[in-house]
């Protein structure tokens, strides 16, 4: 058996066991592989084990996501200082540098700073760090800061029980009786884990400056109560982005409006080259919009009108209510920047998928784990397979024509390539549920205007 084999006998296995944990909502990194076209030095791939492992991982945290994915509550405002500048915080695939599906950015915490490694959450609300002393947490390394250390800030303030902010947490539990900290469990990509809730703090890094939100509340985790192994829980916290009151756009209203956009490096970059961009200073001025939706089950979440799915420019027939946000049961679609691979709604994938292949001239390649419509192709003559535009059309109408890049993705051993989106669960609580991931985000900036109902799409290079 070559190499070669072994490793898509491994990816094979390695994806079958992901793609039937499939209440999941969300994916995984995968560890690929470059593009015929690419030049990127993508040749060091890390040995099968590692990346089995951290896949296997990953994916088996995806039934742990929607659970933590509500919460609801009045805004609180912090007293965040006002800034008038733009202001573009750096953002990084955490893949390479972490090893985690998340974009990270890079934050500091505390007074004096203490540096951290963050992952930019949009599903989800409250804030997390390692704190020193946690139980559990990855132990510290030397391409790891050190945990947060609160006895070393002379900003941080426990949150007391009976605080408002204490209520807004998931679980939260008062061991010590009213008066004491604020103490909340949290599940998050396979593990559980129990943090006490502080506040200080907080500057994202931008590229001319750093935004400061004073008293910031987040959780200061103590003790990992569960954890899958190689989990791919963020080694150095997590900054939520989404619409509950414990979020960062919730926390910095005042200053940010509730604004903001990114735009994702392709994930095999390990540059800081793509943007998070804050506050409606600095957004694209010219930028297709469609309303922004809600959904009270699960008001956290960015959902957007999926109206219809067009393949090499033609519309796919769909079931007439695929596609709609509650029917069936909450199904609809949410924009994510943590799942990497799109997945539709069974009928919707089924559909799009046949619409795909019926316009691909190339040898159909065995399925590639979750994968199921896959392509060689011979990786010498360094001709790729032609595969038709997949277009998304959104209410408004607005249509996002994804090209080759956003809708393919590659074996690392090369000469094989697969459509780069699956089938949601057939049955639970996220079926009907699309979520439009980040691999087909990719080079596109992605606009989150909650002040205005409304979310945008551009093509944007933001891939160093
Ligand atoms: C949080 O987790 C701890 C440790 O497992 C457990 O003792 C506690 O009951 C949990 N609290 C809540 C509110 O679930
Ligand atoms: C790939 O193309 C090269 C150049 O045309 C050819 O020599 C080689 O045999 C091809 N390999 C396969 C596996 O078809
Ligand atoms: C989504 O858009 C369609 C077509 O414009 C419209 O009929 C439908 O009511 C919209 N759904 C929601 C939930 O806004
Ligand atoms: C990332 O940045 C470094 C330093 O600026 C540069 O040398 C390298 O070429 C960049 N990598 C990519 C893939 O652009």
């Amino acid at each position: 058996m070559s190499s070669l084999s072994i490793r898509l006998s491994v990816v094979l296995v390695v994806l079958s066991i992901f793609w039937s944990a499939a209440s999941a909502v969300r994916s995984s990194t995968l560890h690929l592989a470059r593009s015929p076209r690419s030049v990127s030095p993508d040749a060091g791939a890390p040995p099968v084990t590692t990346w089995a492992a951290t896949l296997a991982a990953q994916l088996a945290a995806d039934a742990a996501r929607l659970a933590m994915l509500a919460s609801s509550g009045p805004d609180i405002l912090q007293n965040a200082k006002r800034r008038r500048h733009r202001s573009f915080v750096p953002i990084a695939p955490g893949r390479q540098i972490l090893s985690i599906p998340n974009y990270i950015a890079r934050a500091r915490l505390g007074t004096p700073p203490q540096t951290l490694l963050v992952a930019i959450d949009p599903s989800n609300d409250a804030a997390w760090v390692p704190c020193t002393g946690c139980t559990g947490c990855a132990t510290a390394s030397s391409s790891l800061a050190p945990p947060f250390s609160p006895t070393q800030s002379s900003m941080y303030r426990p949150v007391r029980c009976g605080s408002p902010q204490c209520s807004q947490v998931p679980s939260p539990s008062c061991p010590g009786g009213v008066g004491s900290s604020c103490a909340f469990n949290l599940s998050y990509a396979g593990s559980t884990f129990q943090a006490l809730l502080g506040q200080d703090t907080l500057a994202l890094e931008t590229d001319n400056d750093v935004v400061v939100a004073s008293s910031y509340t987040f959780g200061c985790l103590h003790h990992v109560i569960t954890s899958t192994s190689g989990s791919s829980m963020p080694p150095q916290g997590l900054i939520g982005f989404g619409r509950g009151p414990l979020s960062f756009m919730s926390q910095t209203k005042d200053v940010f409006g509730s604004v903001f956009s990114y735009c994702l490096p392709n994930y095999k970059s390990s540059n800081f080259s793509g943007t998070l961009r804050l506050g409606p200073t600095g957004q694209p001025r010219r930028i297709k919009t469609t309303p922004l939706l809600s959904n009270p089950h699960r008001p956290s979440l960015y959902y957007v009108n999926l109206t219809g799915v067009r393949v090499g420019g033609r519309n796919v027939p769909l079931p007439p209510s695929a596609l709609a946000l509650f029917d069936p049961a909450n199904g609809g679609t949410i924009v994510d920047a943590g799942t990497m691979f799109t997945r539709l709604a069974a009928p919707v994938y089924a559909a799009v998928r046949d619409a795909f292949r019926r316009r691909v001239r190339a040898a159909v390649a065995p399925p590639l784990g979750g994968f199921d419509t896959c392509y060689s192709y011979n990786v010498t003559t360094t001709v790729s397979i032609v595969v038709p535009t997949v277009t998304f059309v959104f209410a408004g109408p607005v249509a996002v024509t994804l090209p080759e890049e956003n809708v393919m993705i590659h074996s690392s051993s090369g000469g094989i390539a697969c459509l780069a989106m699956a089938a949601g669960p057939v049955d639970g609580v996220n079926a009907g549920l699309n979520v439009l991931a980040s691999m087909q985000q990719q080079n596109h900036r992605v606009l989150f205007d909650v002040a205005n109902g409304r979310v945008g799409f551009s093509r944007e290079r933001c891939t160093a």
